[in-house]
């Protein structure tokens, strides 16, 4: 476990929270590892109807540790030992309802989550960006094959190709968010759209959302496609060099 990260069972629901506020909740190995665990676990425990991701500190995430891309981008490592697949793999096999509530940026791979989401509350003060391309990168967590049949090609490039950030109403208008509240809002309406699910027979709600969703195998084979790709681009002197104007900023 890791003190990065709260995992509580509440009311048939299982509440992920992010809490390294300091680094905008960026996301470290470690949480990676512990989120992965926290879904993982859930599958076979009937107690545990639904589950939450949400950050804290007024920010979802700000996506992965820049820190550890520029280690491992430095050293030639790529993603080869990256706990990221690990935790995209639990999402792909995750078979629970799942929601995230957004309130500030969400960067990255806090943007390509949702698309394995069922249901997304946004805050007013949400955004989303996928800077992967300014980067150097290419996106991932099966994003280039969910967002765009989410949100059509258009938006999609927009989003994920050209790095362009959106706000909740966009998000919502995308149709990858259901619904805008107030910040103070969030974490309430969050348990009180699980709270909703819990009350819906089961076994109908695992059948169905089944039937909605792509299949785990196909996701995957695409999480490992871009994965790969991914993980050249971080060696990249493209790469490496964002990663490096990133810290560099405020010098
Ligand atoms: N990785 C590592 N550290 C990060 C980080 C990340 N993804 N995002 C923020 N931080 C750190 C900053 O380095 C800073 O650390 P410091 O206090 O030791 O200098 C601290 O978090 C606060 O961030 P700061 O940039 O000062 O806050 P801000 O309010 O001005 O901006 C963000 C917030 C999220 C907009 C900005 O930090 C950002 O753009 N982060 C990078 C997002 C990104 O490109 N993620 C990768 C996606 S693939």
């Amino acid at each position: 476990m890791t003190g990065h990260l709260t995992v509580v069972d509440s009311d048939a629901t299982r509440i992920i929270t992010l809490t390294r506020a300091d680094k905008k909740n960026a996301l470290t190995q470690d949480m990676y590892r512990a989120m992965a665990e926290a879904i993982n676990s859930a599958q076979h425990d009937a107690a545990i109807r639904c589950l939450v991701i949400e950050g804290s500190g007024g920010i979802f995430t700000s996506g992965n540790d820049l820190e550890d891309f520029l280690q491992a981008g430095s050293a030639g490592a790529g993603l080869r030992e990256s706990q990221a697949t690990t935790f995209l793999h639990a999402l792909a096999n995750n078979q629970k309802p799942l929601l995230a509530a957004v309130g500030g940026a969400a960067i990255g791979i806090g943007t390509t989550l949702l698309f394995h989401c069922d249901y997304v509350i946004a805050s007013s003060t949400a955004s989303f960006a996928t800077p992967f391309v300014p980067l150097g990168l290419v996106p991932e967590g099966a994003s280039s094959l969910l967002v765009p049949r989410a949100i059509g090609h258009h938006r999609a490039f927009a989003l994920l190709v050209m790095g362009r950030k959106i706000d909740a109403n966009d998000a919502r208008d995308a149709g990858f968010v259901n619904e805008v509240v107030p910040p103070e809002q969030l974490r309430a309406e969050a348990r009180k759209v699980a709270a909703e699910i819990c009350r819906l027979p089961a076994e109908a709600v695992a059948l169905s959302r089944q039937l909605l969703k792509l299949p785990a195998e196909q996701l995957i084979e695409r999480i490992d496609h871009e994965g790969r790709l991914f993980g050249e681009r971080m060696t990249s002197d493209e790469a490496i060099a964002a990663f490096k104007r990133f810290f560099d900023r405020k010098k």
